[in-house]
């Protein structure tokens, strides 16, 4: 694979504090090494893999028999697959696609659920249902109804349509595989929603797209294994790019730079950059630190927000996701008016490339710290090096500004709040909340 590349050239390295978070090398090191015996990190260490390969093997067959495959989940359960869709399955958003067809049904929009369940071919339809808990509302409620559908529709060969990724013991769906014997997959252990893209989470549907998804995990495995092996120490860590990345992000945090732009001149990775936002956001974001995560895709952001990017509060700083190795697209026809005479001779893909520089070099001259992440190619296992790179640097980055980048307890909130008002059991601490909530005097106005 040609080598991808971490250019810091235009980081501001020379403004920010970067001793500060290096010297915590030793330390984050021997807690990594802790971590990973301890099977606390299993996106890294990733012992579950040969036998997750193996699996996946043997439903090959059976799950790219089906023409559809309606996926439910929400969150990680559902981001990395449709990152993964965007960039290696285009052909589905695209004229003339005659199959197979991936649906991402993560959120509760009754429109999407009923245009599924009319249009839906249910004997071609394989549906995924993904969730690490078993039991968020958001996808348990989907099941739900598309269960009925297959029921209605297929009466007790129902089961046979659908595949459960989960919890191996615990939550709701894990008892519902085992009550009606649906096949289901494992979710392993320790292996949180957003850090689960490598996991049957999002290799069963990169396997229904005939994605190479055994390249993928091999490029994050070459950039996890040395982090992974037993001899870890701090000289080793501070020379990772993912820790250098870390300690890049906590001296940025440290110096008011709170919002950090995703921006993709990878046009088809667009949607890595929502996958980035959920895993830095709802990892990084606790106790009033972190860094908000603006995912932007060239050139289309150009057009849209790079304007407060570029002039705007000078908060921000970037990770540029580039790729040289794009296609050269179709060459420009001859009869081209003198306007536009510059781009005579040459390629539709060379657009990209002069637009990614000519953005590039705006932000660094308008002081935005900028770091470019130049990918080798644009295949999977340039994908899965990204991913994995990322997410070691979101684990390091939590360490590094003192907070736990696995769970993410403010957004629980919210979902108590909700169960109240659907008059769930218990809760009646957030029912008298809520009481009082809406009986607050509303000062509205029309538009
Ligand atoms: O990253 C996370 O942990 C979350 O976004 C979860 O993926 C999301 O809340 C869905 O959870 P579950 O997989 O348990 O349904």
């Amino acid at each position: 694979m040609a080598a991808n590349r971490i250019d810091w050239t235009n980081g501001s390295l020379e403004k920010l504090d970067l001793e500060t978070p290096r010297a915590k090398a030793e330390e984050i090191a021997a807690k990594f090494k802790k971590e990973i015996e301890q099977g606390k990190l299993p996106f890294c260490s990733m012992g579950y893999m040969p036998s997750l390969l193996h699996d996946l093997e043997g439903m090959e067959q059976f799950v790219r028999g089906f023409e559809h495959m309606l996926l439910l989940g929400i969150g990680g359960s559902a981001l990395g697959a449709r990152a993964l869709q965007k960039a290696f399955f285009p052909q589905q958003d695209q004229p003339g696609h005659e199959g197979p067809w991936l649906w991402i049904a993560d959120n509760v929009c009754p429109h999407t659920v009923e245009a599924y369940l009319e249009k839906l071919p249910v004997e071609k339809t394989l549906v995924v249902v993904v969730s690490k808990s078993g039991g968020t509302i958001e996808t348990i409620s989907q099941y739900f109804l598309v269960r009925q559908w297959m029921r209605k529709k297929l009466d007790d060969r129902w089961n046979d349509h659908f595949l459960f990724v989960t919890d191996s013991d615990n939550g709701f769906l894990r008892e519902q595989a085992n009550e009606h014997t649906v096949r289901s997959l494992e979710v392993p252990d320790n292996l949180g929603g957003r850090y689960s893209v490598l996991s049957a989470v999002g290799l069963i549907p990169a396997m229904f797209m005939g994605m190479d998804y055994a390249s993928l995990v091999e490029g994050a495995s070459s950039v996890l294994s040395s982090l992974a092996a037993p001899d870890l120490n701090g000289e080793k860590l501070s020379r990772h790019p993912a820790f250098e990345l870390a300690c890049w992000n906590a001296a940025l945090m440290d110096n008011g730079y709170n919002e950090l732009i995703f921006f993709s001149y990878i046009p088809q990775w667009a949607w890595f950059g929502q996958w980035f936002a959920q895993l830095w956001a709802e990892s990084l974001g606790k106790q009033g630190k972190g860094s908000q995560p603006l995912p932007a895709v060239g050139a289309t952001d150009q057009h849209s927000v790079n304007q407060m990017f570029l002039d705007g509060p000078r908060n921000k700083a970037c990770l540029f996701l580039t790729c040289p190795a794009l296609p050269e697209g179709m060459a420009f026809p001859d009869d081209i008016p003198e306007k536009f005479a510059y781009i005579k001779g040459k390629r539709f893909g060379e657009l990209i490339h002069a637009e990614g520089l000519g953005t590039r070099m705006a932000l660094s001259k308008n002081g935005v710290p900028l770091v470019e992440l130049r990918m080798g190619e644009d295949n999977e296992e340039a994908a899965g090096n990204l991913m994995g790179l990322l997410m070691a640097a979101t684990i390091f980055t939590g360490w590094i500004i003192g907070i736990n980048p696995v769970d993410q307890p403010a957004v629980e909130l919210g979902k108590r709040l909700a169960k109240a008002r659907l008059g769930a059991d218990g809760l009646e601490e957030e029912k008298g909340d809520l009481a009082s909530f809406l009986k607050a005097e509303r000062n509205e106005q029309e538009f």
